[in-house]
């Protein structure tokens, strides 16, 4: 059994306290700031819970952690525990800016622990269905993607103004919270993007100053690439499009499906999941970081692919400030 500390359990991090329990090997604890959720992490699931990362480390025994913080301080944090040989799952986006990203690469080099990043796409069948299906590469070469996406944010999240989405220095905007998981999924299918042309803009919701609403033109290597998402639109809907040499890919997120057509073919050929529970891929996602644990391969990012999706994150952000176009190297 491996023993999993659980740092942040808000509402990503309780979902991690969870679906950790719900695969049956390990053990969790609870650590956070907020007394009220500890005591609710108490009374839900029956765990020892921590008042902060000090108390947790003096009392108790762990294995690994996953940082569930605002995306500020999941840098810091895993450079506190990684030379302690401990194992660290860092939820997305992996930091605000790349200023640690050195140490923390030093501190791995170090350390034996593995280190993985909740960059969740990952665990979908249908990406990682259409992604092998694009790597057997008999569409040939990517020349197109488009990706539209976006949902009802206040519906999903109702304190989105009250929490670090308020703020891009804790992380926040639609670009660093919503934007990145679909960067990042599109990295993991056709490569890092390599430059960046972003208009983004606060549109619609209520209480809040950051980007609700973005558009992206970018290249990923010689593939063009655009981006289009929004907040506030009633669709709670994800659809990404991959034109190659020979053909197409198409991923519809919120149908659980993807599907490929080739050319002088009248319709696609579909891969459908049935339907899922959230906490399924969740449940996954625990499963997958601790087969990492114990040395096994993963389809989970990696810090540097994290750190990729990072510096486009900066880079868009950029970009919409200044009205350039911006290279990453
Ligand atoms: N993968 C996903 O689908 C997904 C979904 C939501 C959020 N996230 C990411 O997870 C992170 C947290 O998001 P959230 O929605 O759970 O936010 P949240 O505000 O609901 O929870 C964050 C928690 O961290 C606690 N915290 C802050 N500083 C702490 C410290 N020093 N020690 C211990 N606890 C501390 C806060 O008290 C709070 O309860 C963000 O980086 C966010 O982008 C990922």
């Amino acid at each position: 059994m491996h023993s999993i500390l659980i740092i942040g359990c808000g509402s990503i991090g309780e979902r991690h306290l969870r679906c950790f329990n719900n695969t049956g090997r390990c053990t969790v604890a609870g650590c956070d700031t907020n007394p009220m959720l500890l005591e609710a992490m108490v009374t839900r699931y029956g765990v020892p819970v921590f008042s902060s990362l000090d108390e947790a480390l003096a009392k108790g025994r762990f294995d690994a952690v996953v940082i569930c913080t605002p995306a500020h301080l999941h840098l810091p944090i895993a450079l506190k525990l990684l030379p302690l040989g401990l194992h660290v799952f860092i939820e997305k986006p992996l930091a605000i800016d790349v200023a640690l990203v050195p140490e923390v690469r030093e501190a791995m080099a170090q350390a034996k622990g593995y280190v993985a990043v909740a960059y969740v796409y990952h665990l979908m069948p249908w990406m990682a269905g259409a992604r092998e299906y694009l790597l057997k590469g008999g569409l040939g070469k990517v020349l197109h993607v488009s990706s539209t996406s976006g949902q009802h944010f206040p519906t999903y999240r109702p304190a989105y103004k009250d929490i670090y989405y308020a703020k891009h220095e804790l992380g926040g905007g639609a670009i660093q919270d919503a934007l990145t998981h679909i960067v990042n999924a599109v990295e993991w299918l056709i490569g890092p993007c390599t430059r960046v042309y972003c208009d983004a803009a606060h549109q619609a919701l209520e209480g809040v100053t950051v980007e609700d609403t973005v558009n992206v033109s970018a290249r990923h290597g010689d593939a063009l690439v655009s981006y289009a998402l929004t907040q506030f639109q009633a669709p709670n809907e994800n659809t990404l499009v991959i034109h190659c040499e020979r053909g197409s890919v198409k991923v519809e997120i919120h149908e659980r499906r993807w599907g490929f057509i080739h050319h002088g073919e009248a319709g696609w050929t579909w891969h459908v999941t049935p339907p899922l529970e959230r906490d399924e891929l969740f449940t996954a996602q625990a499963s997958a970081f601790m087969d990492g644990m114990e040395g096994m391969a993963t389809p989970l990012a990696t810090f540097e692919e994290a750190v990729q999706t990072l510096k486009f994150n900066q880079a868009a952000l950029r970009s919409a400030a200044s009205g350039q176009a911006v290279e990453i190297s």
